[in-house]
């Protein structure tokens, strides 16, 4: 593991630099930011180890918050710069970044289209139950391969009826966007941190490489501070991805700076049997960050991101001194998709 407390590889670089940078990429007002950053003392002390801060990005605003949101500002800058009047996105069937882009683009008095992979269920729940109510218009694909051939027949069709369509999944800045995002996020902890005059030691975030990449480029501008970021996906090659988003990102900043997938530090290991399927580990952690601190994570993002935190604690990979910061990247809605995880079993402190 890197020391944390080595100093920034790269030249030292100012956060006033780097948002002057930011601030030459288009956006659009969306997301609440400067979210709160709190401490977790119950979670800290049940656990035994290091100080815990927790950072609300679940609570960003808009359909129930996340993180998407703060990306979208950049995403959906650039897809207004066409001036559509209708979204096309192709994502998961239970996507967090679906809901919030509809959210998002409903905001900006734009239509959504979703094309979201998998069968409609049943009983309509979680984000999917979002979708519904935010308006969006919905269709299912079989596979990424349907997905992708209904997300260019849909686009075909709305030009054809003299609608102006985006499909989101073709925004050039998709991931870029994510990256930027969690630079401005890692930098406005590091400001709320100071504040409380607390010294990080490491952050633990759920990315399978976007919002990792932001956080890795700061580590290299600013470091003095470790990421460690927890996957929820077994498709990618995670660190080549995100030293691959860095270094996009980087370029859109005219950063002389760029990163090599053994910069990135993630943790492959806390996904269980699969992506979209929930693991003990990561339930435990959702039941203890309830049941300590009345704060409901997800069990198919955050729950695992926060099952690698508390199995690092565990194995006294910290000590009392060393300061952990824990980002809550939102998915709540996904807790009443597992229902039956959360009914059944004691009902006091774990
Ligand atoms: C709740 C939540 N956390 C984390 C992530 C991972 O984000 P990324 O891989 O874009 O950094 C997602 C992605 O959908 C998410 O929904």
């Amino acid at each position: 593991m890197k020391d944390p407390s080595a100093p920034a590889p790269h030249a030292p670089a100012s956060f006033a630099d780097i948002r002057q940078r930011i601030a030459k990429i288009p956006r659009v007002d969306i997301a609440i930011k400067n979210t709160p950053l709190q401490e977790m003392p119950n979670l800290a002390r049940h656990l035994g180890g290091p100080r815990i801060f927790i950072k609300r990005d679940d609570l960003t605003g808009v359909a129930l918050g996340g993180n998407k949101l703060r990306n979208l500002e950049f995403r959906l800058a650039r897809t207004m710069s066409e001036k559509p009047d209708v979204v096309i996105v192709g994502l998961d069937l239970q996507s967090n970044s679906a809901r919030q882009t509809v959210g998002a683009c409903n905001k900006l008095g734009l239509d959504t289209i979703l094309v979201l992979e998998g069968t409609r269920p049943d009983v309509v729940q979680g984000n999917l139950l979002i979708d519904y109510l935010l308006g969006a218009e919905i269709h299912f694909a079989r596979d990424r391969h349907e997905q992708r051939s209904l997300l260019d027949s849909l686009a075909a069709d709305c030009r054809a009826k003299g609608r102006r369509v985006h499909i989101l999944n073709d925004n050039p800045m998709f991931d870029v966007a994510s990256a930027l995002a969690y630079i401005e996020t890692l930098m406005e902890m590091q400001d709320q941190l100071q504040t409380a005059g607390v010294k990080p030691t490491a952050f633990y975030m759920s990315s399978s490489g976007k919002g990792a990449a932001g956080f890795e480029i700061a580590r290299k501008l600013f470091g003095g501070f470790a990421i460690h970021s927890v996957t929820a996906t077994s498709e990618f090659d995670v660190p080549s991805r995100t030293a691959g988003i860095a270094n996009q990102t980087c370029e859109a900043l005219g950063l002389d700076l760029r990163l090599t997938p053994s910069d990135i530090t993630n943790f492959g290991g806390f996904v269980g049997a699969r992506y979209g399927v929930p693991s003990d580990a990561g339930n435990e952690a959702t039941r203890l960050f309830a049941r300590h601190e009345g704060i409901i994570l997800d069990p198919i993002y955050t729950g695992k991101a926060a099952a690698g935190m508390i199995a690092h604690i565990r194995e006294n990979r910290f000590s009392r001194d060393d300061v952990l910061v824990f980002v809550h990247t939102g998915g709540s809605p996904a807790v009443f998709t597992w229902n039956q995880l959360w009914t059944g079993g004691a009902s006091h402190r774990p």
